[in-house]
């Protein structure tokens, strides 16, 4: 191994991007799961450089802020006038007076830059002792890019923009992909004679080529093999272009690990994101953030996954998750929404329009159906009945619910926060429970019910409701009468209209 050279990272982010007409900086616009900026600094963190200087201008408080979180040890150095790439490269380096060996510059709009391409740029670079080199690739269209012009030996000549370039020099397709080595001593000396005689009246620091070169100094070109990689972000049409091809190429990698997406036009998947073998993502599916799907998972269509991590051999069917945990072998949805904080244990279940948010959902326990959970610690093999509320906010105070192993909570009961139902505990049906219930007790609030006969023929008379009940009391009377004559008066629906205790939870709870 040869002397490892010293090396600093410049990335030039100074611009405005007036073309994405926002009041995001263009650097900070997102791309699955980072932005441009973020990166452009994950495809340079394998150079291992000493240090890293990002150049920043327009939206220079939000892009310091950025950078804060998640790039601390990058420099942030303000441009206050955007005089050129030159210019700023200039004042990085008068930031890292310091730096010796390798100078590596990226423009902070090239998202799709692969590691190993900057690695291999670099390396390239390096190895023969160059003073410049310059990443370039072929492209079918060329437009607004800088070209490389050769000379006749094939070396390079020249970088000349487009607005400078004549008409055959427009005509070359191979461009600067914005993406640079060079050897620090010499690109500070060069920096030091660059003019601003340029349509733009900019200090270019593609002109560095042509003075190392007039100055007997080597200048290289390393060709990216793949030029994709080196696409730009001006406009918000390119950003959705580039959103696309990352998309491809996150899907297929996962795809080539064995993981199925059964149509990766419409499966969105974050770089930040793990995806574990046998994993199934159905379409229209989102996994963005730090989300990690287990192995043999089945998440979709449908879903959108946010910083969750969903267990081996979970089940997510048309759900949105925030910051939410789904263990091993649970299911949930369709339509469930879990919020930060929702902790979905083993072989739990979590079914339709039920929103759980800051709870314990324990092993095996169910809510299957139409249920808000939240700031609740549920028992193993629990069971909530549908429509049941954790009444957890009074206004002021968010409060917890408890409920023990194996506990059962019939439909649409309230459970007024703090409270706690034991293990084992039954809660009938419609009940409003506000104070503990022991283990192995039934509590219940439901008023007894009454049936006021007649009512409908007085009150409703003329409708269809009352027709209705005058046919049933007709037919009821008719079968009566003949039920009586064949057993002597003893009524065949006798044992179930005089079922009269009250009514458990089990009467009216859903599996
Ligand atoms: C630049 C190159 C061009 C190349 C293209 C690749 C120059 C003169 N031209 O052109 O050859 O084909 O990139 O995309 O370098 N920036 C600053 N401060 C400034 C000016 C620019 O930080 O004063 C930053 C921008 O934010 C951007 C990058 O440098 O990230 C490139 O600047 P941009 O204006 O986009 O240059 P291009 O015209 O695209
Ligand atoms: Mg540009």
């Amino acid at each position: 191994m040869s002397e490892p050279h010293p090396r600093t990272v410049v990335v030039l982010a100074a611009g405005e991007g007036k073309r994405m007409k926002s009041s995001l900086p263009k650097v900070l616009h997102p791309l699955l799961g980072r932005t441009l900026l973020g990166h452009v600094l994950g495809a340079a963190a394998p150079l291992r450089a000493d240090r890293t200087v990002v150049v920043i201008g327009h939206g220079a408080d939000q892009v310091r802020g950025h950078l804060a979180e998640v790039a601390p040890e990058a420099t942030p150095v303000l441009q206050a006038q955007q005089l050129g790439t030159g210019h700023a490269v200039r004042i990085a380096l008068e930031a890292a007076p310091d730096a010796t060996g390798t100078v590596v510059v990226i423009n902070g709009d090239v998202p799709l830059l692969r590691p190993e391409t900057v690695t291999a740029l670099v390396e390239a670079h390096e190895a023969a002792g160059a003073a410049a080199t310059v990443l370039a690739a072929e492209v079918p269209d060329p437009t607004g890019l800088g070209r490389i012009v050769r000379d006749t030996a094939g070396r390079l000549a020249q970088i000349v923009e487009e607005r400078d370039a004549t008409p055959e020099q427009r005509a070359l397709r191979e461009i600067n992909a914005g993406i640079y080595a060079f050897d620090a001593a010499r690109l500070r000396d060069a920096l030091g004679k660059l003019s601003t005689d340029n349509d733009q009246g900019e200090e270019y620091l593609t002109d560095v080529f042509g003075l190392l070169r007039d100055a007997g100094e080597p200048v290289a070109v390393h060709v990216a093999a793949d030029h994709v990689e080196t696409l730009g972000c001006n406009d918000r049409v390119e950003l959705a272009a580039l959103r696309r091809l990352l998309r491809d190429r996150v899907n297929e990698g996962w795809l080539r690990t064995g993981v199925s997406i059964l149509d990766p036009y419409t499966t969105w998947i974050d770089v930040t994101v793990t995806v574990e073998r046998d994993a199934v993502i159905d379409q229209n599916t989102q996994l963005q953030g730090a989300t990690v799907v287990g192995a043999g998972a089945v998440v979709g269509p449908d879903v959108t996954l946010i910083d969750t991590t969903v267990g081996e051999g979970a089940t997510v069917l048309r759900s949105h998750a925030v910051g939410a945990e789904v263990g091993p072998r649970a299911t949930v949805g369709p339509y469930a929404y879990l919020r930060p904080a929702a902790r979905l244990a083993e072989k739990s279940k979590v079914g339709t329009f039920v929103e759980v948010k800051n709870s314990e959902i324990g092993v095996g326990a169910k809510v299957p159906h139409l249920s808000y959970v939240g700031d609740a610690t549920i028992g193993a093999k629990a069971n909530i009945g549908a429509a049941t509320i954790f009444v957890n906010y009074d206004g002021v105070n968010k409060n917890r619910t408890v409920i023990g192993e194996a506990a059962f909570i019939g439909c649409d009961t309230s459970l007024i926060a703090p409270v706690e139902v034991g293990a084992g505990a039954y809660v009938a049906a419609g009940s409003a429970i506000s104070q503990d219930v022991p283990a192995g007790a039934l509590g219940v609030t439901r008023a007894p019910q009454r049936a006021i006969e007649g009512w409908v023929a007085r009150k409703r008379a003329g409708t269809a409701s009352a027709a209705a009940a005058e046919r049933a009391r007709a037919a009821a009377e008719g079968a009566s009468v003949e039920a009586s004559a064949a057993s002597e008066g003893e009524p065949m629906h006798e044992g179930a209209e005089t079922v009269s205790g009250p009514a458990t939870a089990g009467d009216t709870a859903t599996e």
